[in-house]
């Protein structure tokens, strides 16, 4: 019988191209793209992170707390504040020791001893698999974060890929030697070859929308030589140029993000368009490969806790970068998103109130900046040479099955989260 188009044949139609619609728009509708100051999804909305870091560049070098909970749950955490992002970090040591054993990565097995030692490694490494059961000896750690990444596109939260350090341990000290390009552990080469391989294995990640180069470029104080010849913006730009070209080349889909220096505390030269001395160029988004396309974002730190004054450090947040966000503004030359990437604090039941968490709460979602906040975690594997470490700027208790300062989320970061993105 021959169908005959009717109301009912209009209907599917009509259900049939919405589905069309809605399913270009699906989630995370990428890839992101800069417009002025604003991120844009493929539609052109405005998408600003609101989030939280989740460390896994230390010495075991995959993401921290499974030896606690499922990455479903940790995940689900983030998702009941109303988050929307996560700052994935990793260590380029991972990377090198990839392409040292011929291309593929290393057991979690090896990696939990060479990080904790025989006994210890195997203990971690059986609460790691009873919690996580779709993992066993013989995965790899690039394969437990292909598993985060998938939990984290499942859930809908955006994926920022952090490149924290390059030796896999606690970060950041200017003596630690992987403070600046040629520092100690910092070799130049395996950093842009470790960017390139992540931004090219993230293709397999769907919610990966952008990369961060650095984390906190600092001077190499232990190392004089180099940071009188090369500690400056001049040779900062000729590092970030070459990095963000390498992930551009490899996966031009993902936004780029640059630290500014004295760990990513100021990109004021970048903004306000001054020779980046000792030379006398300025920061250009042309200068770079994926400038044109709209990826270059701003990423800046800020650990004033001792803050007194909230008009004082509202105004050192604009001078230090922030004032991008301001446009039109006399002193800002070029006009990019910025994003605080880092800052936290204490989480105790009181820090939370001081001047500098509650100014943070405030300026941040008034400026419509994006920001992730260190730190979730409650424990590491190990940090600086203690197992277990508790971590007292935790989001969570140290199991990681609760919040550390419950008065903390429901008293403001939940709110902060929901201005952020409202
Ligand atoms: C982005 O947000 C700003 C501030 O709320 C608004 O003025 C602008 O129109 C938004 N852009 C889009 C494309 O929604
Ligand atoms: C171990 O887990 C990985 C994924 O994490 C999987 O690819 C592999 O097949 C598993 N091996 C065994 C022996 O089950």
């Amino acid at each position: 019988m021959k169908p005959i188009l009717g109301v009912g044949a209009l209907l599917n139609l009509g259900a049939t191209v919405k589905g069309l619609v809605s399913s270009r728009a699906d989630w995370p509708n990428g890839p992101l793209v800069t417009s002025g100051r604003w991120i844009h999804d493929a539609s052109g909305n405005n998408v600003t992170y609101a989030g939280t870091n989740w460390p896994g560049h230390t010495d075991v070098m995959i993401p921290e707390g499974l030896q606690y909970q499922s990455i479903e749950t940790i995940v689900q955490k983030v998702k009941s504040l109303g988050m929307n992002a996560v700052r994935l970090t990793f260590a380029i040591q991972m990377i090198d020791e990839i392409y040292a054993n011929n291309g593929k990565d290393i057991t979690l097995e090896r990696a939990f001893v060479q990080a904790l030692g025989q006994t210890n490694g195997i203990k971690v490494l059986n609460q790691v698999l009873a919690n996580n059961p779709q993992f066993n000896t013989s995965t790899t750690r690039l394969q437990v974060f292909d598993a985060v990444a998938a939990e984290l596109n499942k859930q809908q939260i955006y994926i920022h890929l952090d490149n924290h350090i390059s030796k896999g341990m606690w970060c950041c000290s200017s003596t630690d030697g992987n403070s600046w390009w040629g520092d100690t552990y910092f070799s130049t080469e395996n950093w842009v070859r470790g960017l390139s391989y992540m931004a090219e294995h993230g293709k397999s990640w769907p919610a990966l929308t952008s990369i961060g180069l650095r984390n906190e470029p600092r001077e190499p104080t232990s190392n004089p030589a180099l940071a009188q010849s090369s500690y400056n913006w001049q040779s900062w730009y000729r590092y970030m140029r070459q990095g963000a070209d390498a992930v551009h080349g490899a996966n031009p889909d993902l936004l780029i993000f640059l630290s500014g220096l004295n760990f990513d505390t100021y990109l004021t030269p970048v903004v306000r368009g001054e020779p980046l001395a000792p030379g006398t160029d300025r920061f250009d988004v042309a200068d770079f490969a994926a400038g044109p396309a709209g990826k270059l974002v701003l990423e800046l730190h800020n650990y004033e806790t001792g803050a007194t004054s909230c008009d004082a450090l509202r105004a050192n947040l604009d001078r230090n970068g922030f004032e991008a966000l301001l446009s039109p503004d006399d002193a800002v030359a070029n006009v990019l998103p910025v994003v605080m990437t880092e800052f936290g604090f204490q989480m105790d039941d009181r820090t939370w109130r001081g001047v500098y968490a509650s100014c943070l709460a405030q300026y941040l979602p008034e400026r419509k900046a994006g920001w992730t906040i260190w730190v979730l975690a409650g424990s590491y594997y190990v940090r600086s040479g203690t197992q277990d470490y508790d971590e007292g700027w935790g989001l969570l208790n140290h199991d990681w099955s609760d919040w550390r300062s419950p008065g903390y989320v429901d008293g403001a970061l939940k709110a902060m989260v929901r201005e952020t993105l409202s």
